[in-house]
């Protein structure tokens, strides 16, 4: 697994100083400030006695006001911190479940919705874990001692916007659910932006790897981000959603409408089946980079290298959706992929999902009946 040098590098950093601050003349000054003080105060012990007891009740009282976010030199998140009175108006939050994808539809359907009711709205500790190393996000966290103590009400969503979200009945309300569509937070839309706009070092990581692309020996000038899903979803598309992922030849259809369209245009394709990506996207144009490390756990610097193309072509899955929405370019998507019986109908609407100027390849779903389980 290769390194995450950012993080790894940030990380070092605090110790680096803690080796460097007892060397400085400080010390020394700070020594000899005690002696002095020393003989001015003789009960010595009493003091120290006193001083520890101060330290120690500071740091338990921080710890117990703070809430314990990791990697906070990466975020730009307010941290809260336990409130003794709850907001009178009420409260917002919602679940945080499911990969990155998931967790940032959680997130833009609750900045949404909160504004819409006039509330409040707070993360929990996780989403923040997923999100804050990656993006820029600003909603404030709830310590998660003080989300145990809150006495929230579920409210189920579905995965599209309905006219009573306007009016969510409750003071402190728990939003559940996985809702990942356009229809809640679209009128938002330049703010969604600002939430998702990624930190300097993601971003650049991942245009220092576009700058190092060649097509024909030449710098290109559109950039393509593939994403193709695979892992789980190759199982459980035809299992559980009698559904498909993406083929060879929805990519080969989806590439080539936008070698028609554009001049000399790179692919970057980044995905969590790269082997099978390897083998199944034919590069011999020269036009294709198989980029991203691929890792499910680490995928900032993937979600980072689509977000910095001009155009999407994705497959299935909120991730390739989310990467779509925010690059804002040409988007080519992959369209009917489940059977007219699918219980996948009952919780995705395709028009909630894809935006309406996006360009819909239907699915080969003969593909479900050769990978199927057969009964
Ligand atoms: C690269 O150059 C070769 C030879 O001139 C040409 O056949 C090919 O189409 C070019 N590839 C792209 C992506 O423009
Ligand atoms: C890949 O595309 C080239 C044309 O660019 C074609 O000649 C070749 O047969 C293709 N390879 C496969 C394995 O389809
Ligand atoms: C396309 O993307 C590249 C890489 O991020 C960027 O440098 C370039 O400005 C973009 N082009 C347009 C027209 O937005
Ligand atoms: C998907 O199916 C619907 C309903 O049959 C159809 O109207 C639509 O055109 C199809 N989309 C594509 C991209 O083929």
């Amino acid at each position: 697994r290769p390194p995450e040098t950012m993080w790894d590098r940030s990380a070092v950093a605090p110790s680096r100083l803690a080796a460097w601050w007892p060397r400085t003349s400080w010390s020394r000054k700070l020594q000899a400030a005690g002696q002095t003080f020393r003989a001015l105060c003789p009960p010595l012990s009493t003091f120290y006695f006193f001083f520890a007891i101060f330290v120690v009740s500071t740091i338990f009282h921080c710890h117990r006001r703070l809430a314990l976010v990791p990697a906070p030199w990466a975020s730009s998140a307010l941290v809260v911190l336990a409130p003794t009175h709850l907001p009178l108006e009420g409260m917002f939050t919602i679940n945080a479940i499911g990969r990155l994808g998931n967790q940032m539809g959680q997130y833009a359907t609750l900045f949404a919705l909160a504004r819409m009711n006039g509330r409040p709205a707070f993360i929990p500790e996780s989403m923040h874990s997923t999100l804050a190393p990656i993006f820029r996000i600003s909603l404030p966290v709830l310590h998660s001692s003080t989300d145990r103590q809150i006495p929230w009400q579920n409210y189920h969503l579905n995965d599209w916007m309905e006219e009573r979200y306007h009016h969510i009945p409750g003071r402190y309300v728990r939003l559940t659910g996985y809702p990942c569509s356009w229809t809640f937070y679209h009128h938002l839309r330049p703010e969604i932006l600002q939430e998702f706009s990624l930190h300097d070092h993601v971003r650049e990581e991942a245009q220092a790897f576009l700058r190092g692309l060649r097509v024909n020996g030449s710098r290109p000038r559109t950039f393509v981000g593939v994403h193709v899903r695979r892992g789980d979803y190759v199982h459980v598309m035809p299992k559980v959603w009698k559904g498909v992922v993406a083929d060879r030849g929805y990519l080969e259809q989806a590439l080539d409408r936008f070698r028609a369209r554009h001049q000399s245009p790179v692919f970057v394709v980044t995905s969590n089946g790269m082997a099978w990506c390897r083998e199944n996207i034919n590069a011999s144009k020269g036009d294709v980079a198989f980029a991203g490390n691929g890792l499910q756990g680490s995928p900032s610097k993937d979600f980072a290298l689509l977000l910095q193309c001009n155009h999407s072509i994705i497959t299935v899955g909120t991730f390739g959706i989310w990467a779509a929405y925010l690059t804002g370019g040409e988007t080519i998507y992959l369209a009917n992929f489940t059977q007219s019986n699918s219980p996948f109908n009952m919780v995705f609407k395709p028009q909630a999902a894809f935006l309406p100027e996006w360009v819909g390849i239907a699915a080969n779903l003969k593909q479900a009946n050769r990978e199927a389980p057969s009964p």
